[in-house]
């Protein structure tokens, strides 16, 4: 009697353990492997740029693309142009940009790269790119005819 109830609990036991068993292989596969699971929580497209060694993947450059003119017009030339610091010609101010207008486009955009007077090179920021410096004297221009 006392053997038989030894051997019903070793049973449960075993029952017990094999459950325990059956749902953490059942989980397991579900969730797969740890290694699974971290390439799953890998951020998809991971971030490579410029400058970082991403395994031989060439860089994206940090901006994309160049600024167009009224982008460049409103976050760095708009601080004197729009005001008239420093004796700029504002923007709209038609009598003041048609004296200027008069010495040609080429002559503006070499003005502005270089600075002149006042006008500080490439509006103060020398990341700007020749491209987006003319863009923004034509957005400028364009809003002064
Ligand atoms: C710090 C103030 C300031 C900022 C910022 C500035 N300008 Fe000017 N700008 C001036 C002043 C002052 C003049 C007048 C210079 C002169 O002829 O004496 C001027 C003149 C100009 C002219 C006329 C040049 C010519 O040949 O007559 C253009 C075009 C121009 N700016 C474009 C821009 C553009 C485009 C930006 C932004 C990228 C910009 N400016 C940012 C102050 C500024």
């Amino acid at each position: 009697m006392k053997q038989k109830n030894q051997v019903s609990r070793i049973l449960a036991m075993a029952a017990v353990l094999g459950f325990g068993l059956l749902v953490a292989l059942q989980v397991q596969a579900r969730t797969g492997t740890p290694e699974q699971i971290a390439e799953r929580l890998k951020p998809s497209g991971e971030l490579c740029l410029q400058g970082m060694d991403c395994g031989g993947v060439a860089a994206a450059p940090v901006a994309a693309g160049p600024k167009s003119g009224d982008q460049v017009y409103n976050s760095v030339c708009m601080a004197c142009h729009n005001t008239g610091a420093a004796g700029a010609p504002k923007k709209g101010d038609v009598a003041a940009w048609a004296s200027r207008l008069a010495q040609g486009m080429d002559s503006m955009y070499a003005n502005s790269i270089k600075g002149i007077r006042g006008m500080p090179a490439r509006g103060g920021n020398p990341n700007l790119s020749d491209a987006e410096v003319k863009a923004a004297v034509d957005y400028l221009v364009e809003a002064s005819r």
